[in-house]
């Protein structure tokens, strides 16, 4: 019997939980060995559960337990998860998380404590909820460069703006709808300011290209501008609005990385992903492109992800999985001006001057655009020189409304 570790009986943990004493007879067939919770940890009491047995308030109950061999961590927050998985894995403990948060801002120090201490830190449901993508990312697509990741990785935003698009609800009332329906963090700012997203794409280029991507170095933008009538513009673009994580290798030992809402086509394989799901598209240099796609958030498909980090811990309890990236200073980061794209802008003003201004445009319409309104694309240019015409724009009288990135994806 293998006994394992909760910390954390939210949404994620209960569900972990609840997969574990579900499934719990197929689960044992699948790794030759039972797999008992010994412990969890929450400061709240679940009377009436058929596990209320288990609860402890006192993370040294668990620490200190020589039989508890793999701890899942799944409260969120960096304090005081990074304390509690630290010492986890000083104590020789393998530790499983799906706390994006830790992952991102402290991945390459705890990847470091659990190789000293010969034991594992996996993390599948960090990014993608249900997706398998970490592993897949680390073996099964080992033989190729990766040219770029793209991805769909916050599930309440894309809720949010499918509902935006095809329903024409307000931002309010569908991240309201999110929240009821779990999909969102505690504090939903880190949903639709991008910061969750941000956390994920920098977990996946971490992983791809060897060196750990901080958070802070990344620019982020989020979905709070988005309005029903940037939505009719793309529509008539052809295309959705979507937000996307975003790593590109420029071949130079940066990373060209940023979290942004994107005009995509619809021609694109992310268009069509909606509601809460999450897609991923990596682009190999020998598979070409492939995209992961499914539940990207939700009790059950994030409990999922942990508890097949549990029972590959328990496949490897006295052997380690290769899952490592080296700490990095955010010069490996280009600067977010540097980076190049296809712009489109809606204003109030006049389409001569935005088109003295940029030289070349291409002018959207929509149907009931008040009369003074204009939107257009650009070419692509870097985003140094965008961010300059937009201030000329600005000096000749055009009122800038929203600015959006055009992806090539
Ligand atoms: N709030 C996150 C989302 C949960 O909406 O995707 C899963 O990380």
């Amino acid at each position: 019997m293998i006994q394992v570790a909760i910390l954390g009986h939210g949404v994620v943990g209960s569900g972990v939980a609840e997969i574990l004493l579900t499934h719990k007879e197929s689960l044992q067939k699948k790794v030759h060995e039972e797999i008992s919770i010994k412990k969890i940890l929450d400061l709240r009491d679940f009377p009436g559960l058929s596990y209320s047995d288990k609860f402890t308030k006192n993370f040294e109950d668990i620490v200190n337990d020589d039989e508890i061999k793999v701890v899942a961590e799944v409260m969120g927050g960096v304090n005081p998860a990074f304390d509690f998985v630290k010492r986890c894995l000083e104590a020789n403990k393998s530790v499983v998380t799906s706390n994006k948060e830790l992952v991102a801002k402290k991945g390459a120090q705890l990847l470091a404590i659990a190789k000293e201490h010969n034991v594992n830190f996996l993390f599948e449901a960090s990014v993608g909820g249900g997706i398998p993508i970490i592993r897949p990312l680390n073996n099964c697509l080992v033989a190729n460069d990766v040219d770029e990741i793209a991805g769909i990785l916050n599930g309440t935003t894309n809720f949010i703006l499918t509902k935006m698009i095809t329903e024409s609800m307000s931002f309010k009332d569908a991240l309201k709808l999110a929240q009821e329906l779990g999909y969102a963090e505690r504090d939903p700012s880190a949903d639709v300011e991008g910061h969750d997203a941000c956390r994920k794409i920098c977990i996946l280029a971490s992983l791809a290209f060897g060196k750990h991507v901080y958070p802070d170095n990344i620019h982020t933008e989020g979905i709070t501008n988005i309005s029903l009538e940037d939505v009719a513009y793309a529509n008539r673009w052809g295309g959705v609005i979507k937000l996307i994580g975003d790593v590109k290798n420029t071949g130079n030992g940066m990373l060209d990385i940023f979290v942004a809402p994107m005009l995509i086509s619809e021609d694109s394989q992310l268009s069509s992903i909606d509601d809460v799901f999450n897609g991923i598209l990596v682009r190999g240099d020998a598979t070409g492109d492939v995209v992961f796609y499914g539940k990207g958030a939700g009790k059950l498909p994030t409990a999922s992800a942990v508890v097949a980090d549990i029972v590959d811990c328990i496949k490897h309890l006295n052997a380690r999985k290769y899952l490592f990236w080296s700490d990095c200073d955010g010069s490996n980061v280009l600067p977010y001006d540097e980076s190049v794209s296809a712009m489109y802008v809606r204003a109030n003003g006049s389409i001569k001057t935005a088109q003295s201004v940029f030289n070349k445009i291409t002018q959207l319409h929509r149907e009931n655009a008040p009369e003074n309104e204009i939107a257009f694309t650009t070419n692509e240019m870097k985003i140094k020189e965008f961010n300059e015409k937009i201030k000329e724009l600005k000096e000749n009288g055009v009122e800038v409304l929203n600015t959006i990135r055009i992806g090539d994806l």
